[in-house]
């Protein structure tokens, strides 16, 4: 890994998103999201947390951004709030919504930085969901138009653009399990929005290169690697159906542009008729620039006839994290060789992969999360693996630049490379932001680029303070 040579213009980066960072919840227009509704449900999220404050980002965009510069990453992926640039989800931009935006991309290009935009990353307007949300086909042509209106006012700054963030968790964890907002249980319904989500996605590609797009455009779909427990026939065809829910329901009609025929051996039965209308999949399967791959999970699992749909059962991981997940950067590798092998010759970029902990500043205040370090120095060498295999991977992005708010897990669950303290605001940089920032340095130093927290800043002087400090120790 030290020696590996990484393509000129690789983007190194972190990534965010608009509900778990920014706060501000109820300022300069913006209206209510389904996680802020999901997030009062009573159970719902864990000690009732929401992100009504969450980092304050909103307001602390500015100082944020020298972080970002302290670091030394050349790229950063954050997400627009569709409820506060399109209030209640309707047609009529909200003036001040936009203008965040366009200050955060002035800013990140004035040190820089790349910007990586997500235009949906699961804060549907609760107006929308009132109307039925994804499962409804006209949430589609309002995110079009959402789309449109983030593009209009960015699209001559941003090379980067991503429609949809994991819509296996929007639509599955969404509609179907029930763990994330809108905490929907039914499977017809979940169907529903695994089509209109990639529909939303395929549309907004045409809408915005129609619109004269001059960035790159792709979606960011999560992928697992799955394996059966054992070779027996059972748990083999269990391990189909596995990777048939998590992966082919998403990469067969995008990159193939159809749905998995044996997609009934899961659900019971294929996609409701009228759902799918005729030139859908043409559209859902318009070629990208480019594909965001969010890796977190390798799955063993076996048969269990206990299980009266899906038929299959987990085999719970050893050693697993505080997220109830294993460790396991040859998974990483699995799933970005097998996504160019069988599906698409074009560059992948890993959008989002890290490790939660339960961080905590010591009496020094220096917070000490050694496994993340691991985390990341492992999953850098199985991705630089998957390169020197030739697949044409452009970008690595760990989640997360700081600590936030973690969906159904709330505050307690900590992916960031900056520690966050919610009640200060106050933001250290863990030991793995060092690592991190320190890994570009030699990285920039093979390539002979000068890194970009050379530059003396504040934030650059904080992260050597830290360096140094774990030097001595
Ligand atoms: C992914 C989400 C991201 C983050 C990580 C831990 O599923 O895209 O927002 O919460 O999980």
């Amino acid at each position: 890994m030290a020696n590996f040579e990484y393509p000129e213009g690789f983007l190194w980066g972190v990534a965010t998103a608009a509900y778990q960072i920014e706060g501000a919840a109820d300022e300069d227009g913006r209206t209510a999201s389904i996680w802020d509704t999901f997030s009062r449900r009573p159970g719902a999220v864990m000690r009732g947390d929401s992100g009504d404050i969450a980092c304050d980002h909103y307001h602390r965009w500015e100082s944020d951004l020298d972080l970002l510069v302290g670091l030394g990453v050349n790229s950063y992926r954050f997400s627009v709030s569709w409820p506060r640039v399109m209030p209640h989800g309707g047609a009529s931009p909200n003036a001040k919504g936009l203008d965040f935006y366009d200050a955060l991309v002035d800013g990140l290009i004035a040190r820089g930085i790349e910007p990586v935009v997500t235009l949906y990353h699961w804060d549907l307007p609760q107006a929308l969901q009132d109307k039925g949300g994804w499962g409804n086909r006209d949430t589609v042509g309002r995110f079009v138009d959402f789309a449109q209106v983030v593009h209009a006012r960015l699209g001559d700054r941003v090379p980067h653009w991503l429609t949809v963030n994991e819509p296996y968790c929007a639509a599955f964890l969404g509609y179907r399990e029930g763990t994330l907002a809108p905490g929907i249980r039914d499977t017809r319904v979940a169907l529903h929005a695994v089509h209109h989500l990639l529909l939303a996605h395929g549309s907004a590609v045409r809408a915005l290169r129609a619109d004269g797009l001059k960035g790159q455009i792709g979606i960011t779909l999560n992928l697992t690697s799955v394996h059966p427990a054992s070779e027996t026939d059972g748990d083999i065809a269990a391990a189909e159906r596995l990777d048939l829910y998590e992966n082919r329901m998403f990469l067969d009609p995008v990159f193939n542009g159809q749905y998995p025929s044996d997609m009934a051996a899961v659900f019971g039965h294929g996609m409701d008729s009228g759902v799918v209308r005729e030139g859908d999949l043409a559209t859902i399967s318009t070629p990208l620039d480019f594909l965001g791959i969010n890796y977190y999970e390798r799955h063993a699992v076996t048969a269990d006839p206990a299980e009266p749909q899906s038929g299959w059962k987990l085999v719970p991981p050893t050693g697993a994290t505080i997220s109830g997940i294993s460790v396991e950067p040859a998974g990483l590798t699995e799933v970005l060789s097998r996504v160019a092998r069988d599906y698409a010759a074009l560059p992948l970029v890993i959008t989002e992969t890290g490790q939660a902990l339960f961080d905590y500043a010591d009496p020094e205040g220096r917070i000490k999360d050694t496994e993340r370090i691991d985390f990341l120095q492992s999953h850098i060498a199985a991705a630089s693996h998957a390169m020197a295999d030739g697949v044409p991977l452009v970008g690595f992005f760990p989640w997360s630049f700081m600590d936030s708010f973690e969906w159904a897990w709330g505050y307690a669950h900590r992916f960031g490379l900056y520690y966050v303290d919610y009640p200060t605001q106050q933001r250290r940089p863990k030991e793995s932001a060092v690592w991190y920032s320190g890994w570009l340095r030699s990285v920039h130093a093979r390539s002979g680029i000068a890194a970009h927290h050379d530059v003396n800043t504040q934030a650059a002087q904080t992260l050597r303070d830290v360096e140094d400090t774990r030097c001595v120790a």
